[in-house]
């Protein structure tokens, strides 16, 4: 493991190492988004989990014990995340996915996050495991919609125009399986890539925090991006501790030869 307090450091080593024609495969969690404005779940006052109960809001037993709560919640955060813009992170993926996927395909970004922020920022070759805020299910004939709709003004939950059955958030809750093709594609990246990255996830909730282990049992380069340490970091092969919004388009700048706009005065350090 090469890790280092100042991740410039790191970057020439990081760049003689990897092949620049590899396949790359990213896997991204609450922290890519951090810097957007959208909370993560698990830090230290900040995250989402140490201010409310998942088991209150994130479950079905919670949604059917009290639907408008659950729908309060996720409104909340559907807010945050409809004012929120891609940050430098987000873009310089898309930027990499553009310089890598121009013939064949290799580049694969998986995110944990329901945001969107990938997509806005042009992202393409999304795959995503924990679903997606903005879009909704229904409980009884699982048609899915991509307009959001809310709860009326007395409270009144959505319901679904096919069947009238109650509408939820099509995002995965506590207790319930991912969706089996996204986890297939999941698998499958990360087993066929050179070079896994790992950025802004603690790296604990599973099965997602298996699919770094899998590339590194395949002999991938694994790099993470964090602003702490996680316990992926003693199985990776280049920690880069920072802020994913400036590590990222300094590493893929210096590794793959991208011209990068620059997002801020910092970057031109
Ligand atoms: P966590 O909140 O568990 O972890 C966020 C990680 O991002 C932490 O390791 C932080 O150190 C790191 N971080 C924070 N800001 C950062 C920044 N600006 N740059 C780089 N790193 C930063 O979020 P996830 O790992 O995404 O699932 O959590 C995984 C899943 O747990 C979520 O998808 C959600 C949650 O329960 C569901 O809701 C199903």
């Amino acid at each position: 493991m090469i890790d280092s307090a100042d991740f410039l450091k790191i970057l020439p080593d990081l760049a003689k190492a990897i092949p620049q024609n590899g396949v790359v495969t990213v896997l991204t969690g609450a922290g890519v988004s951090a810097e957007s404005g959208i909370p993560t779940f698990r830090e230290a006052r900040t995250g989402l989990w140490e201010k409310y109960d998942p088991a209150e809001l994130a479950t079905m037993e919670a949604f059917l014990n009290n639907p408008k709560l659950v729908w309060a919640w996720y409104q909340w955060r559907r807010e945050l995340v409809s004012k929120a813009i891609p940050n430098p992170g987000h873009l310089a993926l898309s930027a990499l996915e553009q310089h890598l996927n121009q013939d064949t395909e290799k580049f694969v970004l998986i995110t944990q996050n329901v945001d969107s922020l990938h997509h806005r920022a042009g992202s393409k070759n999304i795959i995503e495991l924990h679903g997606n805020i903005m879009r909704e299910v229904c409980l009884d004939c699982y048609q899915k919609t991509n307009s959001p709709t809310s709860m009326s003004p007395d409270g009144e939950i959505p319901r679904c125009s096919n069947c009238g059955g109650l509408i939820r958030p099509d995002v995965v809750w506590f207790g319930e399986q991912l969706p089996q093709k996204s986890l297939d594609l999941a698998w499958q990246a990360a087993r066929n890539c050179d070079i896994f990255l790992s950025v802004g996830t603690s790296a604990i909730v599973q099965p997602a925090a298996s699919l770094p282990m899998i590339a590194y049992q395949n002999e991938a380069i694994i790099i993470e991006v964090n602003i702490n340490q996680t316990p992926l970091s003693p199985y990776v092969d280049f920690v880069l501790q920072g802020f994913s919004s400036i590590v990222l388009p300094k590493l893929i700048s210096r590794v793959w030869n991208i011209k990068m706009i620059s997002f801020s005065k910092n970057d031109e350090k």
